[in-house]
C-alpha cells in the first residue's frame, strides 16, 4: 500500500471549504491508502510564533474536527508535527540543499508574505523560519514515505519544492528519499457565500462545521444571489448565485426543482435561503453529532493523538537512519 502524507495548520476550526476541498477527500483516502494526517503545529508557529495559545488550543479543535468529519484513527495516522523531532533534524540537513532566491522565488511563500504585511513588513522582515517553511514541509512529506501527497492548488509550488530537495538529495547521497506526487483534489476551492473565490477564515466568510443554526442563518441570509432579481417572482440565473452554489453542494436531491423554479420564478430568495438553512443543518448534523460524542470522551481524544505520535514517530526513527547512513554521519552505528 502507497503512503499518503497530508497536513494541516491547527490555526482555527474547520469549515466547508476544508471539508469539501480537502478532508471528505481523505475520510475516502483512508480505506485505500496507509495515510498520515500531520497536525501542522511548527508550521503553524511559523507565522502564529507570538500567539502559542492559540496553536495550541487548535490542536485539540482540529484533531475533534477530523474525527467529526470520519478520518477513522484506526485507518489514519494522525500526528503532532513537534513530537516528531526527526522532521525538525530533517529540515537542517535539506536546508543545504535550497537557496535563499530559490525560497523567495517560490509563489506560494510570495503570496503569502504579501498577506502577513503586519508580520513581514514588504518582505524585508520575513523570518527564516517563515522563509523555510518548504523545507521543513519536505521534511514532513519524507520522513514518512510520503509518494501521494493530496492537496490544493496553492500547495503545488510547495510540492514541487520537495521535489527539488528529493533530486537533489538523493543525487548526492544515494537514493533515499521517495519522491512525492500530488494528488489533486477535484473541489479545491469552494466559493464563500458572499462570492469570493474563495472561503476562509481571514476573509470572514467561513462556515464552519461547528456553527449552530442561529449562525448558518445569519450567514446564508445575508448571501449574494442574482442582483437582476428584484421581486420575490422575477426569474433569475442560479448560476451567478450562491445560494444556488451551495444548493449543489448539500441539496442534491432536490437540485433540479431549486434550478427550474429559480429560473420560472416561482421561487422566492428568502424561501429557497430557508432551504438551504436546513438542508445544511442536516448536512451538518451527522458530523456535530460525532464531534459531541468525541467531546464527551477526551481521555479518548488524547489517546488517539498519542497512539497516532508514537506510531508516527517509529516511522520517522527508522526512515531517519538511513538518512544518517547515507549522509555518512551514523558514528556510532
Ligand atoms: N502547508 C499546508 C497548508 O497550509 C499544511 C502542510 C504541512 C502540509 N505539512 C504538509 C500539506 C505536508 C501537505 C503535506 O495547508
Amino acid at each position: 500500500m502507497k503512503n499518503i502524507l497530508t497536513g494541516i495548520r491547527p490555526t482555527g476550526n474547520l469549515h466547508l471549504g476544508h471539508y469539501f476541498g480537502a478532508v471528505s477527500n481523505w475520510v475516502d483516502l483512508q480505506d485505500k491508502y496507509n495515510t498520515f494526517i500531520e497536525i501542522a503545529d511548527v508550521q503553524a508557529l511559523t507565522d502564529n510564533f507570538n500567539n502559542p495559545d492559540k496553536v495550541r488550543k487548535n490542536v485539540k479543535e482540529l484533531t475533534l474536527d477530523l474525527l467529526a468529519c470520519g478520518i477513522d484513527p484506526k485507518k489514519t495516522t494522525i500526528f503532532i508535527q513537534s513530537l516528531i523531532p526527526e522532521i525538525a533534524e530533517a529540515t537542517v540537513y535539506y536546508s543545504n540543499l535550497v537557496t535563499i532566491s530559490r525560497l523567495y522565488r517560490n509563489p506560494t511563500v510570495k503570496t503569502e508574505i504579501k498577506q502577513k504585511k503586519d508580520l513581514f513588513g514588504n518582505g524585508e522582515s520575513v523570518t527564516y523560519g517563515f522563509l523555510g517553511y518548504p523545507v521543513s514541509q519536505a521534511a514532513d512529506i519524507t520522513m514518512f514515505d510520503g509518494q501521494l501527497v493530496p492537496v490544493g492548488e496553492d500547495q503545488l509550488p510547495l510540492l514541487e519544492q520537495c521535489r527539488e530537495i528529493v533530486r537533489k538529495f538523493n543525487s548526492i547521497y544515494g537514493n533515499t528519499l521517495v519522491e512525492p506526487e500530488q494528488l489533486l483534489t477535484k473541489n479545491t476551492r469552494i466559493k464563500g457565500l458572499d462570492g469570493n473565490e474563495k472561503m476562509g477564515k481571514s476573509l470572514g466568510n467561513a462556515i464552519y462545521l461547528i456553527d449552530d443554526l442561529d449562525t448558518i442563518s445569519k450567514k446564508v441570509m445575508s448571501a449574494v444571489t442574482d442582483p437582476n432579481k428584484i421581486k420575490k417572482d422575477d426569474k433569475a440565473n442560479p448560476d451567478v448565485c450562491m445560494v444556488y452554489y451551495y444548493h449543489k453542494l448539500v441539496n442534491k436531491d432536490n437540485l433540479d426543482t431549486v434550478c427550474s423554479e429559480c429560473k420560472n420564478g416561482s421561487r422566492g430568495c428568502v424561501a429557497c435561503k430557508k432551504e438551504l438553512i436546513n438542508k445544511m443543518m442536516e448536512f451538518l448534523k451527522p458530523i456535530q453529532d460525532k464531534r459531541k460524542e468525541y467531546e464527551k470522551n477526551m481521555n479518548l481524544v488524547e489517546q488517539i493523538l498519542k497512539d497516532g505520535t508514537n506510531n508516527a514517530r517509529k516511522y520517522a526513527i527508522n526512515k531517519m537512519k538511513l538518512v544518517r547512513k547515507n549522509m555518512k554521519i551514523d558514528y556510532f552505528e
